[in-house]
């Protein structure tokens, strides 16, 4: 082996000049031979130091990749002792905490963090024994000395025997997702609150366009009630005259003329027929009402068992109503049909769909409305179907999107069919669509289920 040569060498050396000095003087040969050695060992040594350097140069270059690699970092990077004490730590952290290395190697790693993350910290010795720490969420005490959020991984580091000699702990600064995300669920909120706007402007555009009619449909039976009433008021005089007269003991004959002339036998006829028309437009008032008011509950409305079928018939019968040339309606649906569910919301959905169906078929000399209420196993389908002029298939795509109309502006606002879906779909746990009908017309198809919804009031 080359490195044992020298060794050899100068001990050969070393006897040559015992040999040089016991004999008094060497020959001229073997100071050669002294010198030659001496030059090998020379040369040898110089490589040694080439070596040496070249290795030393090697080292550095290590080191300063791994210093490199570890400034270059974006996330923080400590290492520690197995007693949790800072070995090293990349330039990221040291960013962070506004702090120089010095002041940190050697410490504890416990005072990176701050308030419960401390104690976490400490801990972090004795659980790396037993497994890496994974994504943990902690705050480490920032430059500025409020709290950084920050995500971490701390695993064990072994040594080259494969004792356990430390840890290594990277984390990534949680801030930047933390915002992003604040923003999201902000922009979130915010658009929930736009669409409760949206269903409320809804609800406020269809009880405008409801007004005017039931303006006219409660004078009709109010008119009525008066009507009747002052009918009954001369009545009632005609009567205490009459009445009158029978009990001053008047001649029969007296009573008898007095009572064709006042026509009291008629009158008698009447009474009934006309308290009976009052109590019926009374009972049309308060229907109404209570169709009204339907408008003035809130969105989160409770879930209860109702007859479909005479919500159908309600909701039909008074939009149709309100309308100048009322349609024909027809009916095919189960004398009774009752379901569970938001009686509200597909109250509201009728009203949009009936609306719609009169708005299509507003050219038309004699409109007819088709609806047809089916019973499936589990299911409900109320089929709606005017005899307009349908909906042009490029427009099929688009009419349940949110201001989609082809109405002239003030008229619709294009919102009916959007919310109406979203109330099928998400309130009702249902279903709308709509298609042209085979023979014209269009027609779109509320499907509900039997029994939706929690047992609320
Ligand atoms: N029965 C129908 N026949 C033909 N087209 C229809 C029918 N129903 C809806 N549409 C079309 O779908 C569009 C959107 O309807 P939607 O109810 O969403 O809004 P709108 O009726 O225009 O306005 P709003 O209901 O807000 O007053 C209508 O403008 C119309 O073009
Ligand atoms: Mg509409």
């Amino acid at each position: 082996m080359h490195h044992s040569e020298p060794a050899d060498d100068r001990s050969t050396f070393t006897e040559l000049a015992d040999q040089a000095l016991s004999s008094g003087g060497l020959g001229e040969e073997a100071w050669v031979e002294v010198i030659r050695r001496m030059d090998r060992i020379y040369a040898d040594l110089v490589h040694y130091q080439i070596e040496l350097e070249h290795k030393n140069e090697e080292l550095e270059e290590a080191q300063h990749f791994i210093d490199s690699v570890l400034t270059a970092m974006s996330d923080v990077l400590v290492v520690a002792d197995i007693n949790g004490r800072i070995q090293r730590i990349n330039q990221a952290m040291l960013d962070m905490t506004g702090k120089r290395a010095e002041e940190l190697l050697g410490r504890d790693i416990a005072i990176l963090f701050t308030g419960e993350s401390v104690n976490m910290a400490r801990e972090f010795p004795q659980k790396v024994r037993d497994h890496a720490i994974t994504d943990c969420e902690a705050e480490m005490l920032g430059a500025d000395g409020e709290p950084v959020p920050i995500a971490i991984n701390c695993s064990p580091r072994y040594d080259s025997n494969g004792v356990l000699s430390g840890m290594v702990i990277t984390g990534r600064q949680l801030g930047e997702l933390r915002r992003a995300y604040r923003e999201l669920q902000d922009a979130h909120q915010r658009l929930k609150d736009a669409q409760r706007q949206l269903v409320q402007s809804e609800k406020m555009a269809s009880l405008g366009r409801l007004v005017a009619g039931v303006a006219h449909e409660l004078n009709n039976p109010i008119s009525f009630v008066f009507g009747n009433m002052h009918a009954l008021k001369r009545y009632e005089n005609r009567l205490r005259r009459y009445l009158d007269t029978v009990h001053q003991g008047r001649p029969a004959a007296e009573v008898e003329t007095l009572r064709r002339q006042l026509k009291i036998d008629r009158l008698l006829k009447d009474i009934g027929p006309l308290i009976d028309g009052s109590l019926e437009g009374a009972e049309r008032v308060s229907t109404i009402v209570q169709n009204l008011r339907r408008f003035a509950t809130p969105n989160h409305q409770g879930f209860s068992w109702f007859d479909l079928s005479r919500l159908v018939e309600n909701a039909v019968t008074w939009v149709a109503k309100t309308t100048r040339t009322t349609p024909e309606l027809h009916f095919d649906m189960p004398e009774e049909l009752p379901i569970h569910g938001s009686e509200g919301h597909v109250h509201q959905i009728l009203i949009n769909l009936v609306q719609n169906a009169i708005d299509a078929m507003e050219e038309l000399a004699q409109p007819r409305l088709d609806i047809h209420v089916v019973r499936q196993s589990k299911r409900v389908e109320v089929h709606i179907r005017d005899h307009g002029p349908g909906i042009p298939e490029e427009h099929l795509l688009h009419i349940f999107d949110p201001f989609f109309t082809t109405k002239e502006v003030g008229k619709g606002t294009g919102l009916g069919l959007y919310i109406s879906y979203g109330l099928a779909t998400e309130q009702c746990g249902g279903d709308l669509s709509a298609r042209n009908h085979p023979e014209g017309g269009a027609e779109f198809v509320l499907s509900l289920p039997l029994e939706h919804g929690g047992t609320s009031a």
